[in-house]
């Protein structure tokens, strides 16, 4: 009887764990719930926030600032997960978990935000950019990491100001022909796009320095046509998001319109990505933006839906919970679990 106790005791638990289980995870088996607590395969809280998404073969590698509560206050941690359906992810590790770079530089309350990872055709590397600042966010640089794997560890290499320019909230855009392009606010005068070496390692040449004062920024090329995306400048608090198209990313620029009615404050999230899939029947562009949680970062929702684009418009519909079957782009709308 002596050696049941604790089986009875783990059998008990087990039951209890399912049981208590909470109905966010039972929904996030088949549909992506759009501001719903959302755990990995392990149970744990997604952490890859301010994030992105970047596709190998059959597999998305989601990486995003991973804000655990059980992070060393001294190091800055981006987190990293695998899926094939964009609904369940797999926890692949910290890919980043870094000390002070630059102690000259950066105080103890240092920042590391927004990572955004690209793979380079030429050197065969993975190359990580995130926005590195220190107190008031006052330094306003960009750090580069590179990996020789897409879910390795990411090696510091070094900070610095784009072009020479302040730069806080970035984004990353990946054209055709392998060029890639830096997405940087630049505080004094709006945003800029920037075109990067054919490494990915420097920022080469300004591309387009757009005079609109916006952060969180995204971009996408669909049918013909660019389509920037981005906040204004509220720090964690949403507001209205804003987008212009442009045939050209030397622009000219459209005028910048809201992407969601301006009393929803873009359903409460701040955009930080987009999110573009080509499947067989059609091309599904994915809203991937937060809904910070200032005082519990690592409590931080996700806002991830469908946009509806194209023939120079973008809207962002009313969340609700989606699929998507990623081969074929199909999108479908699963009615919420009870
Ligand atoms: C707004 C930015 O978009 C976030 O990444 C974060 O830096 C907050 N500001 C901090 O206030």
């Amino acid at each position: 009887m002596r050696r049941c106790i604790p089986v009875l005791f783990a059998v008990c638990l087990l039951f209890l764990g399912v049981s208590l289980c909470p109905a966010s995870g039972k929904r996030a088996r088949d549909a992506i719930c759009p501001g719903a607590s959302w755990r990995d395969t392990d149970g744990h809280l997604i952490q890859a926030h301010g994030g992105c998404i970047l596709k190998r073969g059959n597999e998305y590698y989601l990486f995003g600032e991973d804000r655990s509560r059980r992070n060393q206050p001294t190091r800055r941690y981006v987190g990293c997960y695998r899926s094939t359906d964009l609904v369940h992810w797999h926890y692949c590790g910290e890919v980043v978990s870094l000390k002070n770079p630059d102690p000259k530089l950066f105080t103890n309350d240092w920042i590391l935000e927004r990572p955004k990872v690209l793979y380079n055709r030429y050197t065969h590397q993975y190359v990580m950019y995130a926005h590195i600042d220190g107190r008031g966010y006052s330094i306003a640089r960009v750090a580069v990491f590179v990996s020789r794997t897409v879910a390795g560890h990411y090696h510091y290499l070094r900070n610095f100001r784009p072009l020479g320019h302040q730069s806080r909230d970035i984004g990353i855009y990946q054209g055709r022909h392998g060029k890639a392009y830096l997405l940087f606010e630049d505080r004094p005068t709006g945003f800029r796009i920037a075109e990067l070496s054919r490494n990915y390692l420097r920022v080469k040449r300004n591309i387009c320095l757009i005079h609109q004062h916006l952060e969180g920024l995204g971009l996408v090329h669909y049918h013909g046509l660019y389509y920037v995306l981005g906040s204004h400048l509220t720090g964690w608090g949403p507001n209205p998001d804003v987008y212009a198209t442009a045939k050209s990313l030397h622009g000219p620029w459209s005028a910048f319109r809201n992407i969601a009615p301006a009393r929803t404050n873009t359903y409460d999230s701040q955009s930080g990505y987009l999110l573009k899939i080509v499947g067989t029947h059609r091309t599904a562009v994915i809203y991937m933006g937060d809904r910070w949680n200032p005082g519990q970062l690592w409590n931080t929702r996700y806002i991830w839906m469908p946009l509806q684009i194209g023939n120079g418009r973008l809207w962002l519909p009313k969340p609700r919970c989606w699929r998507i079957d990623v081969h074929t782009g199909v999108l479908s709308y699963p009615r919420p679990a009870k």
